[in-house]
């Protein structure tokens, strides 16, 4: 078959650049990878619950059959929306298909030409490709620095010619290669004195920080000061979907113009209804978290003994990074690991700046201590 030799080159640059990517089979190895926090993507209970609710609510149907604006907007979206909200403490939810699609939707249609976002330089792909979409202009701020952020606010004043222009900045409660979060107090200040919209990503905070899982946003009692949250379904619930947390008015807006919202074929009563029995479990089970908690907590004392702590970027969060630079040495080093039982992942450049290539290690409720010490261990040797 032909193929375009243009694509073929940028293949051969990124094979000859030890970055190629490869799809690999699932292994049984020992989980240090998954975004799987709790364990959830693989609970017997959630799977019957949701086949359970399912039954009681006489719902036999496996396909949305259309967009939400059409024919998908089946009942179980304003139970699950509903009940969201009230989780959340939030006045709307709306579902979409995706943290990528809720990312994509958000900053495709909120932000409107002659507005400007300000984006955290580490920001998630699904941020920047929203950003991409939109026609406000754009402007990176250096990785949780908040001094930087309040310059380009300034400077983004300073220079608007009229006062109709507004400014939305967005970050992340827990940087997905990164582990790490911003100073949420002083953050949402600024913001507040500034009159700028704040967005926050909770994809990896939710089920890890806050009472019931609820998230750091809400863990801080910050809600009112954050205009837009997006919390996903994909990672310590265990199952799939995202949804944006605002206004009603953010809502009807989301609705009437986010392209990944209307032109898309709504989730399945499936999909709503484990994203239900998921947070059920989330909100009646809090050992899950508290395990989670231990574990990072043990993970982080272990890492301080075996005197690591100066390789590893700061976390709190379930994700730990461990900088190992070239992609060459962190790939090799991985593979070390996968030989002795461990899934530990290289994230290689240009995911991350080049010299910042790091091993990720995702902690879950479901490891042990005994995992933990082994893994670390290892490292230790393998450095
Ligand atoms: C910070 C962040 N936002 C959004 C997403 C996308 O979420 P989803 O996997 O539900 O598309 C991810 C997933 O990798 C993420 O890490």
């Amino acid at each position: 078959m032909k193929f375009p030799k243009k694509l073929k080159t940028k293949i051969d640059f990124r094979t000859q650049n030890n970055s190629l990517r490869r799809l690999k089979k699932s292994s049984n190895l020992v989980d240090f990878s998954s975004n799987d926090y709790l364990g959830f993507a693989k609970s017997e209970e959630i799977f019957n619950k949701t086949h359970q609710f399912l039954l009681a609510k006489n719902t036999q149907q496996n396909g949305a059959t259309g967009s939400r604006l059409l024919s998908g907007n089946h009942f179980l979206y304003e139970h699950v929306e509903s009940f969201l909200s009230t989780f959340h403490q939030t006045e709307s939810a709306i579902i979409f298909n995706s943290g990528y699609d809720a990312n994509i939707g958000f900053f495709s249609s909120v932000p409107q030409r002659g507005d400007v976002i300000l984006y955290d330089e580490f920001s998630h792909a699904s941020i920047r490709d929203g950003i991409r979409l939109s026609n406000a202009k754009s402007f990176k701020f250096s990785h949780n620095n908040l001094e930087d952020l309040e310059k380009h606010i300034l400077s983004v004043r300073a220079q608007s010619k009229t006062k109709e222009t507004e400014i939305y900045v967005v970050t992340e409660a827990v940087f997905s290669m990164d582990g790490d979060s911003p100073d949420f107090i002083k953050m949402t200040k600024i913001c507040e004195k500034h009159d700028v919209f704040l967005i926050v990503d909770e994809a990896h905070s939710i089920g890890v920080f806050g009472k019931n899982g609820c998230g750091l946003v809400e863990e801080l009692a910050l809600q009112k000061a954050v205009f837009a949250r997006i919390v996903t379904f994909g990672k310590a619930l265990g199952c799939h979907g995202a949804a944006i947390l605002g206004s009603k008015n953010l809502q009807e807006y989301l609705v009437n113009f986010a392209r990944s919202f209307i032109y898309t074929t709504a989730l399945s009563p499936h999909s709503l209804a484990t994203i239900y029995s998921a947070y059920q479990k989330m909100l009646q089970q809090a050992k899950y978290s508290q395990k989670l908690n231990e574990n990072i907590a043990f993970f982080k004392a272990e890492v301080q003994k075996l005197e690591l702590k100066n390789r590893f970027i700061n976390s709190n969060s379930a994700i730990h990074c461990c900088v190992i630079s070239g992609n060459e040495k962190v790939k090799k080093i991985s593979r070390k690991f996968q030989e002795k039982g461990f899934d530990v992942k290289a994230i290689l450049s240009p995911t991350v700046p080049e010299n910042k290539e790091r091993l990720r290690f995702c902690l879950h409720s479901y490891n042990s201590k005994e995992e933990i010490r082994n893994v670390l261990h290892l490292l230790s040797k393998f450095n």
